[in-house]
């Protein structure tokens, strides 16, 4: 790169905050911008922007005036409303998969027709718009149940339903609720892994494998979230079946992507269970997973911000090169989260701790103080030598805190551990 880059990123969490470090740790970059970001994010030295992610005329004409070079995309709410299309419509160099590909995300039914056509091994599915049909359709499942809201649904579209009785309720009010579509799967068992591939087109790198924790309480109970946690590596994952990831499911679905001519430059989220009968795709993300992605980057090497810019000018990627250290992450959520959460705690001050970093995601500022504006607040993220080491520093640290009305699990990683 010849001159120092000046970058955009859209969104406002932790996973965005947890990029823009990263860039911003780049030599080759000069300026990182985040529309809208979050208060948290000006300690670290990342300009916000305050222009909403679904505001594509307010940010392309910031990228103009602040002569961005490109801008890297977040969150799947603005992909799958066309981002990438509105800013290569004004010429303007966007990272992340066009309007057309982003329905991998956005559409369950979309990503299903995908993974069977591309023989990519899921769950048994079957798709309905009516109600009376879903239901008389029940008898050919047995209980569990998994029943999908098939458009996006911030976490909150997928129920385990176990009883028939339980999915009969479920499909009414789904479709009784604006869903126009939703989805039956059969149920699989087994670990959940999250896979990330940078694709540009047909050249494709994959970055180091993460597990998250979607239920918000200890020991997998509790409602699904959007994550309370993740670490990286994954040492209970083996090499075999690592391989058998690769061969089975990310080269068929960068294939695929190829050959239906997606034309897809992103990143490829894969969400994966590992059965009794080899892995399995659950969903497809067209982004970074929050709160991996705050676990994974820490251990790239490799320039990310010159990983993407390779990709924005079809510079093929160089193999990325991933830190033995082990990373983890703790989220703190705000009391009552994912239904009733509280806002407006004041947070303690985070000290800088040698090892420990935060990655900010719902907290406003005040008089110089931060504040839980609901949902998940941050993530405190540990990189230590081991595995183990990254769990005890992480604990020692947040159980060390004050908080009022925030709650975070206390098992994150137990299951790499074990
Ligand atoms: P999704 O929004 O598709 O990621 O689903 C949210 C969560 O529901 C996943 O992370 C899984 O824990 C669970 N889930 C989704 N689909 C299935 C399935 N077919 N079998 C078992 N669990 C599932
Ligand atoms: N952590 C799960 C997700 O980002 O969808």
């Amino acid at each position: 790169m010849s001159k120092k880059l000046n970058l955009l990123v859209v969104g406002s969490g932790g996973r965005e905050h947890a990029i823009c470090k990263s860039f911003n740790e780049s030599q080759n970059v000069a300026n990182v911008y985040c529309a809208p970001g979050n208060s948290g994010m000006v300690s670290t030295g990342i300009n916000t922007v305050d222009i909403s992610e679904l505001n594509f005329k307010d940010l392309a004409d910031f990228a103009v005036e602040n002569q961005i070079d490109w801008t890297f995309v977040g969150p799947e709410n603005a992909l799958v409303a066309g981002i990438t299309d509105y800013f290569r419509e004004r010429k303007l160099a966007i990272f992340g998969p066009n309007k057309f590909a982003a329905q991998l995300e956005g559409s369950k039914d979309f990503a299903l027709k995908f993974m069977v056509k591309h023989n990519i091994p899921t769950a048994d599915y079957q798709t309905f718009q009516s109600t009376a049909e879903a239901i008389s359709a029940l008898a050919d499942f047995s209980v569990p149940i998994v029943v999908k809201a098939d458009g996006l649904a911030a976490g909150k579209g997928v129920t385990i339903a176990g009883s028939k009785a339980d999915a009969q309720n479920v499909i009414g009010e789904m479709l009784a609720n604006g869903e126009h579509q939703i989805v039956l799967e059969e149920f699989l068992t087994g670990p959940e892994y999250s896979l990330f591939v940078v694709v540009n087109g047909t050249d494709f790198q994959i970055l180091p494998m993460a597990q998250d924790h979607k239920r918000a309480y200890d020991d997998d109970e509790g409602p699904n979230t959007g994550g309370m946690g993740a670490y990286s590596p994954v040492p209970q994952l083996s090499k075999k079946d690592y391989q058998e990831m690769i061969s089975k499911i990310v080269e068929p679905s960068i294939n695929g992507l190829n050959k239906d001519g997606f034309d897809y430059h992103g990143i490829l989220y894969i969400g994966l269970i590992l059965t009794d009968h080899g892995p399995k795709v659950i969903e497809y993300n067209v982004r970074l997973g929050d709160p991996e992605t705050q676990v994974v980057l820490p251990r790239l090497k490799t320039d990310f911000a010159e990983v993407i810019d390779n990709c924005i000018n079809d510079i093929k990627m160089k193999q990325l090169e991933i830190d033995s250290q082990a990373c983890l992450g703790i989220v703190l959520a705000a009391k009552g989260y994912p239904h009733a959460p509280v806002k407006g705690q004041l947070l303690p001050d985070f000290g800088k701790r040698l090892g420990i970093s935060i990655d900010y995601a719902n907290v406003t500022a005040k008089d110089n103080r931060l504040y839980g504006n609901g949902g998940r607040i941050l993530s405190v993220v540990a990189l230590q030598d081991t595995l183990s080491n990254a769990q005890i520093k992480a604990y020692e640290y947040i159980d060390s805190l004050d908080f009022t009305d925030c709650y975070y699990r206390k098992d994150i990683g137990k299951k790499a551990l074990k």
